[in-house]
């Protein structure tokens, strides 16, 4: 059977959604070199302890052991993406969207584990919607989906519940569409892909959608991407979390091993840092101090967007970027009333498995007969 998935490849990290599942898979886009490690108490989930072997002919080294996401956290060889990688080509990105898809695939309900007569690992076989930033668009989508679609294989070795098992990881078609827009489609529609929002459907809609290391700004007008006035910049918040990392050690000699670590300090609000001796510290000055800073770029570009293209009706703020720095943006926007929406660093995912279905419908529609699919399930996104 064929799955529909959507998986947001993110610098920051990779978010699965299968359809018919209800909770959204999120992994930090974090990897290490792997090698037999000493358990001594077993991780209490498998996401928590990611160890695995991947096999693909589309990854530039082939059949190694990473350690992936929270469990690369820690390590001292962890990698975490820079502003010059390239989601649609970097290897990283291969290996944790693949382990996300092999991880979906073996705790799936209803999933059987025993191979298929004849093979030697069971299979799961997707239809995924992915999407990548404007700026990436136009010169790597083909790349991106050729990279994607194909036949992969995920070993899972230390990894507690999942230990020694493998599984084939088939992907058939991938649909690849645009950061921000995609989040901008699953909040103007139903799961059915009926229209949910009058106003954002058929409106002409301002996003920023702020990732860990680009910013989109997709302007969208009856779910049309406006060619001339999306843009996409080359920053997100990792180059701010970075400063905080370095301002803090600098000055507290206190050293986050990645920045996937001090994320999750920050988003629980704990400030006070320990100090080696015993002493505390306070960093929430530094951070005030840079996501200041990242709320001015950021509402100083949405502010010319908008005075250089005032048909724009409303202005979303999205991506995990809006939900750090919501209460900076706010502030540094004075009178100019910006949206914000819960989870926004899962609209994109949930737009892309709707993309994927849209498209899955008017391929069995077109199947069915030469009649055009009906308007309200179009898009151009
Ligand atoms: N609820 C939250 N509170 C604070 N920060 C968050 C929250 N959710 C995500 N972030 C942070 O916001 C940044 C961007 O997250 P997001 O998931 O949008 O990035 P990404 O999609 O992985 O990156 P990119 O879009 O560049 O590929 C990350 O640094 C992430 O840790
Ligand atoms: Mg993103």
């Amino acid at each position: 059977m064929i799955r529909l998935a959507g998986i947001d490849v993110g610098n920051d990290s990779v978010k699965v959604v299968v359809e018919g599942s209800p909770e959204p898979i999120v992994i930090p886009s974090i990897v290490s070199p792997g090698y037999e490690r000493h358990v001594f108490q077993e991780e209490d989930s498998p996401v928590n302890a990611l160890d695995v072997e991947v096999h693909s002919p589309k990854l530039k080294k082939n059949n190694q052991r990473y350690f992936v996401g929270l469990l690369a956290m820690e390590d001292q060889d962890n990698s975490e993406l820079e502003e010059t990688d390239n989601k649609a080509t970097s290897d990283q990105s291969l290996i944790v969207a693949l382990t996300a898809l092999a991880y979906a695939g073996l705790t799936h309900q209803n999933q059987d584990y025993e191979p298929t007569q004849g093979q030697t690992a069971p299979v799961v076989e997707y239809v995924i919607g992915t999407g990548l930033p404007v700026r990436t668009y136009a010169g790597f989508h083909k790349t991106f989906e050729e990279r994607l679609v194909g036949e992969h294989q995920v070993t899972f070795l230390s990894t507690p519940k999942l230990k020694g098992k493998s599984i084939r990881v088939i992907i058939r078609q991938a649909v690849v569409s645009i950061e921000g827009a995609a989040a901008l489609f699953h909040m103007a529609t139903h799961d059915n892909l009926q229209v949910k929002n009058e106003e954002l459907y058929y409106g002409c809609i301002g996003i920023c959608e702020m990732g860990a290391l680009t910013t989109d700004f997709p302007v969208i007008k009856r779910m049309s991407i406006d060619n001339q006035f999306s843009t996409g910049e080359q920053f997100g918040l990792s180059g701010y979390l970075d400063n905080i990392i370095r301002d803090v050690e600098d000055q507290f000699g206190h050293r986050f091993p990645s920045r996937t670590k001090l994320i999750q300090r920050l988003k629980n609000r704990e400030y006070i840092i320990q100090r080696v001796g015993e002493g505390q510290a306070d960093i929430r000055p530094i951070v005030d101090t840079y996501f200041s800073r990242a709320a001015n770029k950021v509402v100083d570009l949405i502010v010319k967007k908008w005075k250089k293209y005032p048909d724009i009706q409303c202005f979303y703020v999205l991506g995990g970027g809006a939900s750090a720095l919501k209460s900076y943006i706010n502030d540094a926007a004075g009178p100019v009333r910006l949206r914000f929406v819960e989870e926004s660093d899962l609209q994109n995912v949930y737009g892309y498995l709707k993309l994927a279905r849209n498209k899955m419908n008017q391929a069995a529609d077109k199947a069915q007969s030469q009649i055009q699919t009906q308007p309200q399930s179009s898009s151009s996104i």
